[in-house]
This record gives C-alpha cells, structure tokens and sequence, in this order.
C-alpha cells in the first residue's frame, strides 16, 4: 500500500495558551517537535473568532516548520485575502459556525457551491491546492468532484462516535474509493486516535490524516513526539507497511 501521510493539528496547543491569553505553550514550537517525530505536515485551523490558532501564528508557522503547511479556515473573504498573501501548500475549507466546539460536520456543497467553487479558483490561481472537508456521502462527494477541488478530507467524526457499527466506516471505505474514481485525493480526520485510527489508516486510498485532539491530549503524558510516534507506529502497522 503507498505511504499515509500524518498532519498534526496544532489548534489544541493553541487552546491551552489562550486558556491564560499567555505565550505559553507555544504551538508553532509543538509543530517543530511533531515534525521532528515524523509528522509530514502541521494543520492549524483558523478560526472567525481566534479561539485558538491566532494570525501571528500561522505566519510564524509558515517561516518555521520545515514540512508543509494546511491552512484550514472558512471560505471567506478575510481567508481567502490571509492565504492568498501567505500561499501554505494546502487549505482545507471547513464549515464554521460560532457557537460549536468543533467543527462538527462537513461543508454544505450544494447550498455553498457558489462560494466554494469561485474560493477553489482563488486558490489555484495562486498555486495552493484545495480540499473540502465532507462527510462521508456519495452525493456529497460527486459534488465535490464538480467543483474543481484537488482533494476531499472525509470527516470521521461519525466513525469515531461510533467505530463498532459498520456503516460509518463503510461509508468511509466507498466515498475513498468514488472520490477516486472521480479524480480526487482523499484524505481523513476528526475524532482519531490511538486506539480506534487503523481501520481508517486501512483504506487504501487514504493519502493524509489530519489528527490534533488525541495527540495533544496524549502528549501530555508521554511528550509530543512520542505521541506523534505512537499514532505513526498504528498507521504504519494498519497499511503493513
Ligand atoms: N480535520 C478537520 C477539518 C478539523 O476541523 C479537525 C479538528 O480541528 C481535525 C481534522 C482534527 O480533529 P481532531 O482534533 O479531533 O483530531
């Protein structure tokens, strides 16, 4: 099977720093150890409200981390404007509503088709490549495939609510491989962890996770790059590799 990529998001360090609106703990210096650890990518959300992840940090991210930055943000103007000037190598558009703790389900590509599509041609215009985080529906994903974009990342929220039924990982399985078959790349995250992240890390045509929550909780008890480590251990075993 082909290589998975690993991109840790930094947003939940950036939560703890912001607990205390202090300069500790400092994500950007979190990202240089996952990278260290085997990370392949850092990912930092965004947000309308700057809950976490602020400005000044992602362009320290930017200069810093020596892998590759995705950007995840709404697609609005203000973002649009940030990632046109600072060009990271991938955004991930997310859906964003300010009353959720997370985000908690995946872009709405039909009622904003409009607006996605003409922020994917932003994108590629400036020569950063685009994906949507969707859920796991093939509607949702032929959609998606109409609108341009480079890649889809397949929200595993509802797998990982609920890994022993069946279907949220199915769902999983054939929206990979109709992305594909589509001329996607696929990528996955949300909600994985140690203990429930290689049946998802199976799926062939998987390319990229994106996991924070687990790996930051995780971190501290055993430190950031062991926890990076220990996810990269069950991906690498879950692709027998
Ligand atoms: N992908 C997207 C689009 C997300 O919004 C998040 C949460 O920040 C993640 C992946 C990572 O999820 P988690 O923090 O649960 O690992």
């Amino acid at each position: 099977m082909t290589y998975q990529r690993l991109y840790v998001n930094i947003d939940h360090v950036a939560t703890v720093r912001q607990a205390r609106r202090s300069v500790d703990p400092d994500p950007v210096a979190a990202a240089v150890l996952c990278e260290r650890a085997g990370a392949d990518g850092i990912t930092a959300h965004l947000r309308e409200d700057r809950r976490h992840i602020q400005d000044a940090d992602v362009l320290r991210l930017a200069s810093t981390i020596t892998t590759v930055l995705n950007l995840e943000c709404a697609a609005t103007e203000e973002m649009l404007d940030l990632a046109e000037r600072l060009r990271p190598f991938t955004v991930t558009l997310v859906p964003e509503r300010r009353e959720e703790v997370t985000t908690e389900g995946g872009l709405d590509v039909v009622r904003g088709a409009a607006g996605l599509r003409l922020a994917i041609e932003r994108l590629k215009r400036v020569g950063v490549k685009s994906s949507l985080f969707v859920d796991a529906d093939a509607e949702t994903i032929r959609r998606s495939a109409d609108l341009g974009v480079d890649a889809i990342e397949l929200h595993t929220g509802p797998y990982a609510h609920a890994p022993l039924e069946p279907r949220t990982l199915a769902a999983l399985a054939e929206s990979a491989s109709l992305a594909v078959s589509l001329g996607l790349r696929v990528h996955a995250g949300h909600g994985l962890s140690i203990g429930n992240v290689r049946p998802v890390a199976a799926i062939p045509e998987i390319e990229e996770l994106n996991i924070g929550h687990a790996i930051v909780g995780r971190a501290l008890f055993v430190g950031i790059g062991d926890a990076v480590r220990e996810i990269r251990r069950e991906m690498t075993r879950a692709r027998g590799e």
